[in-house]
């Protein structure tokens, strides 16, 4: 079961989410590889709707309707076509197979439970076509866990399309030996004519280290293709990397 209700942010999460930084990555990785591919965790669409117009063909999953629905009515928008399934991907069944999976935007830590997380390795290799590749990414703890101390952090403020601003801040205290962190996520929305509302959710993911990864991926019969640190593309360093991106291939 997804940790958050993203049903509540749907509607102005593209207004707060600026990240493009993995945009590159993914885009010139896929008009490479060519083929049929999976987004895991599409929401609104961030990477799917530029991804679509470089005519990669894609099939975007996410478990929330409400996000989907805003991606839905973006390719409407913008005349472009995707097939869009409103599933778990823990519990994902779907009868394609896919030449690449792709799990953006450190989604991997959104699978809290370690049986979310076999669950989920499992659902893609079985979705996985046989040379296929699985790129997925989540944080690296040892960075990641640095605001973690249980105070809140601004995170950003950020205009809205239709005017007004939202404000984010985190605040989130991690649980070491469960390695989940806990905690609240706080949205001050303005809109244009100064109103004010506010949106406190709680905040739920986990940190997995990428042998942690690695293991998991293992046991799904997968296997390390590369690892990568940052969407540069460089290499993987445990004390500096913002992120984890790994990619896995069927062992054997
Ligand atoms: C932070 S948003 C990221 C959306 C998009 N990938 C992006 O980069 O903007 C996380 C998304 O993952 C979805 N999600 C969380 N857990 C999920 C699960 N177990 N199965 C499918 N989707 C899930 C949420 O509904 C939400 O849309």
């Amino acid at each position: 079961m997804p940790a958050l209700d993203y049903s509540r942010l749907a509607a102005i999460y593209d207004d707060y989410c600026d990240f493009d930084r993995d945009l590159d990555f993914f885009r010139s990785l896929l008009v490479r590889r060519g083929g049929q591919v999976l987004e895991l965790m599409a929401g609104t669409g961030r990477i799917s709707v530029p991804l679509l117009e470089a005519e990669i063909e894609l099939t975007c999953l996410d478990s929330s309707a409400a996000m989907l629905r805003v991606l839905q009515r973006k390719l409407g928008q913008r005349h472009l076509r995707a097939a869009l399934v409103c599933a778990d991907l823990s519990t994902m069944r779907l009868r394609a197979r896919f030449d690449t999976v792709i799990l953006p935007f450190q989604g991997f830590c959104e699978l809290v439970t370690k049986e979310e997380q076999r669950k989920a390795m499992g659902a893609v290799a079985g979705v996985l076509d046989g040379c296929g590749r699985f790129v997925c990414t989540t944080h690296n703890p040892a960075i990641r866990r640095r605001t973690l101390d249980g105070n809140w952090h601004a995170m950003g403020e950020f205009p809205r399309q239709a005017g007004g601003v939202v404000r984010l801040a985190l605040k989130g205290k991690l649980e070491p030996t469960r390695r989940i962190v806990e905690g609240h996520q706080r949205l001050e929305v303005t809109d244009k004519s100064g109103g004010k509302s506010e949106i406190l959710m709680p905040l739920r993911f986990s940190l997995v280290s990428a042998s942690e990864l690695s293991a998991l991926a293992e046991a799904a019969g997968l296997e390390l293709v590369s690892l990568c640190g940052d969407y540069d593309g460089s290499g993987y360093d445990e004390t500096r990397s913002p992120v984890i991106i790994a990619t896995f291939q069927r062992s054997g």
